[in-house]
């Protein structure tokens, strides 16, 4: 599961660099990503779906920093955008246009006319209004706009209340009657090039079902509309992203075992695949690195570990109730394969029930709750486990507190792809009276 995170003489290495070493250097809280693990998660979806041959347009809402976009950039990927911002930075590496595609409910008419000024693959459009306002800015610009509809299948992804997408009360995409109205009329949009279905269900997924029960869906619609003479078929079909990772370290389904389920279903699109994973090739790819920075216990109370890194460096915790493994960085007690929430792991050394907690005001800044962990002193260093997606990307300055550093490791080397933020950098852009 970490296969690039292992312990070696009672001491975590990331590839073939020690983590207390690194972070000697660098300080904490600190993430820490792995080339190699990047570049297995992304060969490994690719190679999965290989008979579909899919464009992979990595998610850049995963992980946004820009060495990171390049590694995938040089090795085939394109991208997945919901921002003029994250425009920017894939057009600022020299990702093709061609192979961009620009997703998210409230696109507004800047990032519009900047995508279309810099020909982006296609936009993929979430309501009608979307539609009518990229065809007039297209008109102006005297450009073609490429898009696909986002159809909401209306389906249970089974995923967390808050990531799922893919159901009708959910903002995103656009109903079965309204996707077959647009198409219907779709003469009527000049400068509209219609390229493509899109559907993405939620994330992470942990089953092939939802996104085959949802191509039968979307499948069926546009079956009918192709006999009735309505519209002629897609070039493109764009199943999304969603793959999950285990956070766990049980076995979760692989991209082959989706791959399996999925292919047949895509087949019958007679289109090419595209597909927009980011958490699966990110993952597992990163962990957060923190010190201890105080021990609390108060009578008849909890044991507090009070650390260095907060709700501010990775979210997910205090606002998915999201389960990360979290263990130390140098210790002798082995961190179990498997390791489930609210249940005490197996493993040989002695450990005591903690929350690890942030020192951001707030009670929800909270990274583990009710974990079984082993004993830990002040100073030591500790490692939050899968934070490779939507770690870094969903951080902020809460409490004024400057960003964490992103450091690399390929084999031995290690770089520093962002530096930590410094007092000066949070008021750098603001005014003083
Ligand atoms: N495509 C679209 C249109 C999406 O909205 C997303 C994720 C993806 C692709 C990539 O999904 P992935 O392969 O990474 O699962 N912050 C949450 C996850 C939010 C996902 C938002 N959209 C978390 O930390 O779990």
């Amino acid at each position: 599961m970490f296969d690039f995170f292992q312990y070696k003489n009672n001491e975590l290495f990331c590839e073939d660099a020690n983590v207390s070493e690194i972070i000697g250097a660098e300080n904490t809280p600190a993430y820490i990503y792995s080339k190699n693990s990047i570049l297995q998660h992304y060969t490994e979806i690719r190679d999965a779906f290989a008979e579909a041959r899919p464009l992979i347009c990595f998610s850049v809402k995963a992980n946004s920093n820009l060495t990171i976009l390049k590694i995938l950039a040089d090795a085939g990927a394109g991208f997945d955008v919901v921002s003029g911002g994250e425009l920017f930075r894939v057009l600022k590496i020299g990702v093709p246009p061609d192979k961009i595609v620009f997703a998210g409910v409230g696109k507004t008419s800047e990032e519009i006319r900047y995508a279309l000024e810099n020909n982006i693959f296609m936009f993929d459009v979430e309501s009608e209004a979307e539609l009518l306002n990229i065809d007039t800015i297209a008109n102006s610009l005297n450009k073609r706009a490429g898009v696909a509809l986002r159809i909401n299948p209306d389906i249970d992804a089974k995923t967390h209340a808050k990531t799922t997408t893919g159901k009708k009360e959910n903002k995103f995409g656009i109903d079965f009657e309204t996707t077959e109205k647009i198409i219907k009329e779709i003469e009527t949009y000049k400068n509209i090039d219609l390229k493509g279905i899109h559907v993405h269900l939620g994330s992470p997924i942990y089953d092939p079902e939802p996104y085959v029960l949802a191509l039968k869906k979307v499948n069926d619609l546009l079956q009918r509309l192709i006999q009735s003479r309505k519209m002629q078929g897609f070039e493109y079909l764009n199943i999304g992203g969603g793959y999950c990772i285990s956070y766990t370290g049980e076995a979760v389904k692989r991209p082959a075992d989706f791959a399996r389920d999925i292919i047949p279903i895509t087949k019958k699109f007679n289109a090419k695949l595209i597909m927009e994973p980011g958490r699966f090739i990110v993952g597992n790819s990163g962990i957060l690195v923190s010190k201890v920075t105080y021990l609390k216990s108060s009578t008849g109370g909890k044991k507090h570990v009070i650390c260095d890194a907060a709700m501010n460096d990775l979210i997910r915790p205090s606002l998915y109730d999201a389960f990360h493994r979290i263990w130390p960085v140098h210790t002798s007690v082995s961190m179990p394969e498997i390791e489930l929430p609210d249940k005490k792991p197996d493993t040989d050394g002695e450990l005591e029930l903690v929350d690890i907690v942030g020192p951001v005001c707030e009670s929800s800044d909270v990274l583990a709750k009710d974990r079984w962990f082993p004993l830990v002193k002040e100073g030591e260093l500790i490692a939050v486990f899968s934070s490779g997606a939507y770690g870094f990307t969903m951080s902020s300055n809460y409490n004024s507190r400057p960003r964490a550093c992103e450091l690399l490791v390929d084999g031995r080397t290690v770089s520093t792809i962002r530096r930590r933020e410094t007092y000066e950098d949070l008021i750098a852009i603001e005014k003083e009276g």
